[in-house]
């Protein structure tokens, strides 16, 4: 298969302290794979630099065999990488057929100039991405009153709405229940099987971590130490000792 994503050479420092180190990493099309590592490793950096959230100091992404290194967040949305973080991709005031509505609008504002089409498909696209989430039923609902499971599905239908070929989660499921998480998790394997959407997130919980990955990469202080299947890693000494025996006493 083909790879999607190139990341070669990645550095960044703030100040002095140098928080990702010469990451070479890849991904190749269709894949859902997690990274991994302490807290302060240095992993939501490494997701701040392949969307353009932090400027990389050197290195190189490539995304589909373009350069996109350092290009603006909105450039790299557009050329088809989406990302789900916090909940403050929200309108809590707004119900949720309107977040998904706005967020298909401003993708599309630059594909259409006769408005009148754009707002046709804007309606088709809002409804296939709702129903892809499981959102139908909620739709009508003020979305800042959702439960913490239905808002995650909220954010990733956002993140949906520019088609995105490569999706970035990072710790989708923190502060949710173990019931939220698993629905959450579900979700996302669907859009990884159905949309054959390239997946990659960040997660502290190794249950979910060995679930729903099938390659894992682990960080620590900025740079990658192992990487291979979860039963590579499980298994790896160097793993043990960074992280999986703290968590798996
Ligand atoms: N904007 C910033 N300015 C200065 N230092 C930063 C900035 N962003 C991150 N860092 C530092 O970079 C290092 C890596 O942080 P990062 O948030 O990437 O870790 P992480 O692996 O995502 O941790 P966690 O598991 O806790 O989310 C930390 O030492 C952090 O303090
Ligand atoms: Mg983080």
């Amino acid at each position: 298969m083909a790879a999607i994503l190139e990341v070669t050479g990645l550095h960044k420092h703030f100040g002095g302290i140098h928080v990702t180190q010469d990451v070479n990493f890849s991904m190749e099309e269709g894949e859902q794979s997690a990274i991994i590592g302490p807290n302060g490793a240095g992993k939501s950096t490494f997701m701040n630099l392949l969307t353009g959230y932090y400027r990389c100091d050197a290195g190189k992404v490539v995304f589909e065999g373009q350069d996109i290194t350092n290009r603006p967040p909105h450039w790299v949305a557009r050329r088809g990488i989406s990302r789900a973080f916090q909940i403050s991709s929200i309108f809590s005031k707004m119900t949720v057929a309107e977040n998904v509505r706005s967020a298909v609008h401003a993708q599309m504002r630059h594909s259409f100039s006769i408005f009148g089409v754009a707002s046709r498909i804007g309606v088709e696209e809002t409804g296939r991405v709702l129903s892809l989430c499981g959102l139908e039923g909620k739709r009508d609902l003020v979305a800042g009153e959702l439960a913490q499971g239905d808002k995650k599905r909220l954010e990733l239908a956002i993140a949906l709405a520019g088609k995105p070929r490569l999706l970035f989660l990072d710790e989708p499921t923190a502060g949710m229940s173990i019931e939220e998480a698993r629905s959450t998790m579900e979700l996302v394997d669907r859009l990884n099987r159905e949309l054959q959407l390239t997946v990659l997130f960040t997660e502290h919980d190794m249950g979910i971590v060995f679930n729903h990955a099938r390659k894992l990469t682990l960080m620590h202080r900025g740079e990658i130490v192992v990487q291979g299947t979860p039963e590579e890693v499980r298994a790896n000494e160097i793993a043990q000792k960074v992280y999986l025996g703290e968590h798996h006493p």
